[in-house]
């Protein structure tokens, strides 16, 4: 597995990897890797001839106030995992390497970067849709992996890829869960055991809403549903219970009729869980 610190050995490495036609693979994370980080791993790695991973805690998606300083890391684990899983390239760059000093273009998506949790973390989806550009422009991916969890983040990344004409093959994975329904999240570590604890609510409250959505009782039914799943997570503080058209994220009506996207961001203490589920509403008779 080749280790590129630098952008140029980044760009050397790819060249070499795609000799004789090989397709390319990117799985863009922040470390600290987990199942749901292997699970695109492996999609990669059966998809397209050569893998390259990227690990790299983006200072410019973390707001003045959120948990940068504090992100989990541990590098020498997330490189045996990744050899473990055959990956040809890790691109581990510092901060001072992916950004000059006078850095001053970005790439936004000006309505969907503002909504849901762009609008609980300003700049966040900027920070994003700016590092993964610069991550396709330095790799020229054929294929890259993003994971359903970050639903926003993967309605974004499809979004700017469209309108600039980026020209790699974006695939959605599906997410990842713990036995206990609570999906995977380099985060979960920074939980309290209480928290922990009452953390599977948030699936729990998703198929109440999945549920009453399927069952045809409207939107304003599935979000007392979702709100009364949670109410029994004493340690939980509900940011956002939002209903959503699966596709483009706008607002629905209260008996939608195509598939929409419970979308449910929930803090304990400090640390913010997001989760979503997608329900296909029965249609009034
Ligand atoms: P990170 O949170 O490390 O996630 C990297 C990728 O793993 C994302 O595409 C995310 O959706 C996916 N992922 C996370 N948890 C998952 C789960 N439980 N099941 C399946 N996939 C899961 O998302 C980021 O990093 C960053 O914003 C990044 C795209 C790397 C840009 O900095």
């Amino acid at each position: 597995m080749r280790i590129c610190r630098t952008k140029a050995e980044l760009r050397a490495a790819r060249t070499d990897l795609g000799l004789r036609g090989a397709r390319i693979g990117l799985v863009p994370t922040m470390g600290y890797l987990h199942d749901g980080h292997l699970s695109l791993i492996r999609a990669a790695r059966a998809e397209t001839d050569r893998v390259i991973a990227t690990i790299f805690v983006n200072p410019t998606q973390f707001g003045p106030t959120e948990d940068l300083a504090s992100y989990p890391r541990d590098t020498d684990r997330d490189l045996a995992l990744l050899r473990a899983e055959n990956v040809d390239a890790v691109f581990l760059p510092e901060p001072g390497e992916m950004y000059a000093e006078d850095a001053e273009t970005v790439v936004e998506t000006t309505e969907l970067a503002g909504v849901l949790i762009g609008a609980l973390r300003p700049g966040h989806f900027r920070g994003v849709a700016t590092v993964v550009t610069k991550l396709f422009n330095l790799t020229r991916p054929d294929r890259a992996y993003f994971g359903q969890k970050d639903y926003q983040q993967l309605c974004v990344i499809r979004r700017m890829v469209r309108d600039l004409d980026i020209g790699v093959e974006v695939r959605g994975m599906p997410t990842r869960r713990e036995c206990d329904g609570l999906a995977l999240s380099s985060r979960n570590v920074r939980l309290t055991a209480a928290a922990r604890a009452q953390a599977p609510a948030l699936y729990r409250a998703l198929l109440a809403g999945q549920a009453a959505l399927e069952a045809g009782r409207g939107v304003a039914a599935a979000q007392d549903a979702i709100r009364a799943a949670l109410a029994d997570a004493d340690l939980a503080l509900v940011r956002s219970v939002d209903i959503r058209d699966a596709q483009s994220l706008a607002q629905v009506p209260d008996r939608p009729d195509a598939p929409v996207v419970i979308l449910l961001a929930v803090a304990f203490g400090d640390v913010l869980l997001i989760d979503n589920l997608v329900a296909t509403p029965k249609r009034p008779a």
